[in-house]
């Protein structure tokens, strides 16, 4: 009776917490490894750019990689004596959380049952001051299971989904998924995001290494807005790789110019929601 007790605390404390965000958006893909969590992170910046108080919560307990992304490795979670837990701060202001930050070392596996992840996940969102965001992005784990169900449920006013793939068309039968996951949860779709779309070799010419049109088509055929296409970009993996925030490191690339695109037909799809 007791845990009962403690779990609709929590999840009363979430819904609380939420009402402070405008707007909360989960990041999903059928597919590991198609970017998702590098286009959490760099919308993010994106969006803090344009003027907007954004965080990002990174609810990939097992495999987190935000804090490296968005240059917040080393920095560590920590809570006030009354118990709440301050995100860490990465460029541009943006308030990140993420497990990530609560390991001794990047080395230590995660090695913990479903019911125990969701019962971390749900505390994290019912300990975390974000204070008052405009936008949440959270980073969901790979796949359409219950865990990324269970996580979406505890938002109970989720603004909607965004689908990142990339142009295969083996990504594209997994995003059908993530669109019928969606579907189900009763959440709103707010558009799909193509990366490794295409790399520009230095005398312009596009090459399309993955297929092309895959996500275009996927937007027309189930009604899903476009967002737009990230290009493959060898600067994307140093960044990566070396700890550093891309978007703030690399401003001046085509990737950067892609995702303020990407932000602002966001921001046009969820202020013309609002108003609906
Ligand atoms: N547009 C791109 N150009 C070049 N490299 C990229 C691009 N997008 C992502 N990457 C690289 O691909 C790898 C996978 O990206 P990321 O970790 O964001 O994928 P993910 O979908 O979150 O994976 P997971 O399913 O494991 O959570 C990373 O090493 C990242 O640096
Ligand atoms: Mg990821």
């Amino acid at each position: 009776m007791e845990a009962i007790k403690r779990v609709r605390e929590q999840e009363k404390r979430v819904e609380e917490n939420m009402k402070r965000i405008k707007y909360k958006i989960a990041v999903l893909s059928g597919k590991g490894g198609v970017g998702k969590s590098f286009i959490t992170s760099n919308l993010a910046f994106a969006l803090a750019e344009a003027g907007w108080s954004v965080g990002v919560f990174d609810a990939d307990i097992y495999g987190p990689s935000i804090p490296r992304m968005m240059g917040v490795d080393g920095a560590s979670l920590y809570a006030t004596p009354d118990g709440r837990i301050i995100p860490a701060e990465a460029p541009l202001g943006v308030k990140v959380v993420s497990i990530g930050l609560m390991l001794p070392s990047q080395d230590t596996p995660v090695i913990w049952r479903g019911a125990l992840t969701t019962s971390a996940i749900r505390e994290l969102l019912a300990y975390t001051d974000w204070g008052e965001l405009d936008y949440l992005l959270v980073d969901l784990p790979p796949g359409t299971g219950d865990e990324q169900l269970t996580i979406m449920q505890l938002i109970k006013d989720l603004s909607g989904t965004i689908i990142v793939t990339i142009p295969s068309q083996v990504s594209a039968i997994v995003v059908e998924k993530a669109i019928s996951f969606s579907r189900k949860l009763n959440a709103r779709i707010l558009g799909i995001v193509e990366n490794m779309s295409y790399f520009e070799c230095p005398d312009g010419s596009k090459h399309f290494i993955f297929g092309e049109g895959v996500a275009q088509r996927l937007s027309s055929k189930h009604g899903i807005p476009f967002l737009g296409s990230i290009p493959i970009e060898p600067a994307i993996a140093r960044a990566n790789d070396a700890g550093e925030p891309f978007f703030i490191k690399y401003p001046n690339t085509n990737a950067a110019q892609a995702f303020r695109r990407v932000a602002s037909n966001l921001i046009e799809i969820v202020t013309k929601h609002q108003t609906n």
